[in-house]
């Protein structure tokens, strides 16, 4: 199995990080394996945003929580657990019109690149919710990303700092027809 295939293949979701930040040089082989991705008519209609500023992160998930509530169950490990999982870096996916596809595959580009340099990642959707709101708007700005653009996805990147059992996958969902 060649070294590609293996990181696809061992990859899982990280929600535990060491604090230190990724290298720049890390960062730019992100940056790149983003800019690669394809896109419809090569339309490239993500714009990315990597966050490394800890009061940034902290701000989000301060805002976030008041958007969707500090006591909603599926957040009640806020203080240990934010919207950005603690990672040192937040890389943030907008575009113009919802371009859920483009984003995904600049999104799964960016994990399996940051798998192959021994860097965990979480994809989120929930901070969404914050994006759909008001409060979102001062963040746009900070972020230079026009208030129309939309939130697409956000990806949680630093050094893992817990090793989780893999989660199993359904057998039935691919079927080869001949
Ligand atoms: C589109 C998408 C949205 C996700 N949103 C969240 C999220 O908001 N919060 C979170 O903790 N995990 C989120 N995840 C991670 C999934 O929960 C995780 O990928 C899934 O449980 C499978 O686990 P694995 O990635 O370790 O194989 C998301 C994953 C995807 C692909």
């Amino acid at each position: 199995m060649n070294e590609t295939v293996k990181n696809i293949l061992k990859r899982q979701t990280i929600r535990a990080y060491k604090p230190e930040q990724i290298t720049d040089e890390e960062l730019e082989i992100l940056s790149q394996a983003a800019v690669k991705a394809p896109s419809g008519r090569n339309g490239q209609p993500c714009h990315l945003r990597f966050i490394q500023n800890h009061d940034y992160l902290e701000g989000l998930n301060k805002d976030f929580k008041d958007v969707v509530g500090w006591d909603t169950p599926a957040y009640t490990r806020w203080d240990v657990n934010p919207v950005y999982q603690t990672a040192p870096t937040l890389a943030i996916i907008f575009a113009e019109n919802e371009s859920y596809m483009d984003s995904g595959i600049m999104c799964e580009n960016i994990v399996i690149a940051a798998e192959s340099l021994g860097l965990g990642t979480c994809i989120i959707a929930s901070i969404g919710a914050l994006f759909n709101d008001e409060k979102s708007l001062k963040w746009k700005r900070l972020f230079d990303i026009p208030e129309n653009y939309k939130f697409q996805i956000a990806i949680a990147i630093g050094y893992p700092d817990e090793k989780p059992e893999q989660k199993p996958r359904f057998d039935d969902r691919v079927k080869v027809i001949r």
